[in-house]
């Protein structure tokens, strides 16, 4: 009796797990309410999007809004379900998530692609970029396609790429002005070998950390300092744990927004052609929030207690330097081609 007891259990546990995850994550759902005004909506594709980041971010908003125009868009017959925060996968483990086919969608970092896809380094280059139209015009032209080709041996299918923002220097302990000021501080990095290099060349360590534990790694000093965009270091509060701060808009941070290729590729080519419209206007919306809300919450840092500095092109002549044999160390890892059309755009911005 008491193994038919238990036996009922696990099967009514099952069936709870089944509908939890939406019966091991098949494209369609078919258990809703029938509502014979939506037709269709028995076969209404469901698209778990992960990301790491707060809700009230470039990236958490842009994904809100995605999710909305997506509905908007099929009539409901796309629901986009959103996991902010790392809830649902941690930046480590997002991209094997999306190639297994656990989830659907995911924006990661750029940086976060490099250790899969080499040439994604190419976006961490320090100082590649001076400003947003440069970054731009990077990626809405030749780098963005080459770059957005190299996802499909990995069953991925680049979307769009949505802006953040420059990256900024922070630290707990002293101003960061000179590369030597770095010398013997510990910093957070995203995982990335470009990344990892830079901090080398300025004698300071470089410690790979997943992007919910920053704040905690900076409080409990196991880092003292770190890089990341304005709308980063103020959403997830790490102004609180930093004393300084340099706005050194020394390398750039912006999203790859992908989608498992072979669920894309099942999609009715409607609903492809409606997530695509739904996707341009989301990018075009979130590109400008990004800028704003960076230009916003810098204004919210400088009334906290942080000290901010503003690099000068005096001192960034000192950085660019100091960075500068990253590029020979890993054009051959990047390749030539992306290597040269980064070179073309740097020649543009002195012509
Ligand atoms: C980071 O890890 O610092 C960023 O990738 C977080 C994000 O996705 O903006």
């Amino acid at each position: 009796m008491k193994a038919i007891i238990g036996i009922g259990f696990f099967i009514f546990l099952g069936l709870f797990a089944a509908l939890l995850t939406g019966f091991g994550g098949n494209l369609t759902q078919g258990s809703l309410p029938y509502d014979e005004v939506q037709e269709g909506l028995d076969d209404r594709i469901i698209i778990k999007f992960s990301h790491v980041v707060a809700e009230n971010t470039p990236k958490g908003l842009a994904a809100e809004k995605f999710a909305q125009l997506a509905a908007e868009k099929t009539h409901g017959r796309v629901e986009v379900q959103i996991y902010p925060n790392g809830i649902l996968y941690s930046d480590q483990d997002e991209a094997d998530g999306l190639m297994r086919g656990d989830i659907q969608m995911i924006a990661p970092a750029f940086s976060k692609l490099s250790n899969l896809i080499p040439a994604w380094l190419a976006l961490d280059l320090p100082f590649a970029f001076r400003d947003q139209a440069e970054v731009d015009q990077a990626l809405q032209g030749e780098i963005g396609q080459m770059l957005f080709r190299t996802l499909e041996e990995k069953n991925m299918f680049g979307l769009a790429f949505w802006n953040n923002g420059f990256k900024q220097m922070s630290s707990k302990l002293k101003p960061l002005i000179t590369p030597e000021d770095f010398t013997g501080q510990r910093f957070r990095i995203m995982p990335s070998k470009v990344i990892e290099m830079q901090f080398q060349l300025l004698h300071a360590k470089a410690v790979p950390i997943s992007f919910n534990e920053v704040y905690r790694s900076l409080e409990r000093d196991e880092v003292e300092g770190q890089e990341n965009t304005i709308s980063n270091i103020y959403t997830k509060r790490l102004y609180t744990v930093q004393k300084y701060m340099t706005l050194s808009n020394h390398a750039y941070l912006g999203y790859a927004v992908i989608m498992n290729k072979t669920f894309w590729e099942k999609l009715p080519p409607d609903i492809q052609s409606e997530l695509a419209e739904a996707m341009q206007e989301t990018t075009e919306w979130a590109n400008r929030q990004a800028v704003s809300m960076n230009e916003r919450q810098l204004q919210e840092l400088k009334a906290t207690g942080l000290h901010i500095h503003q690099l000068t092109p005096k001192e960034r002549e000192k950085w660019e330097a100091a960075f500068q044999p990253i590029y020979d160390h890993y054009a051959p890892v990047i390749g030539r081609e992306l290597m040269s059309k980064i070179a073309e755009l740097q020649k543009q911005r002195e012509e």
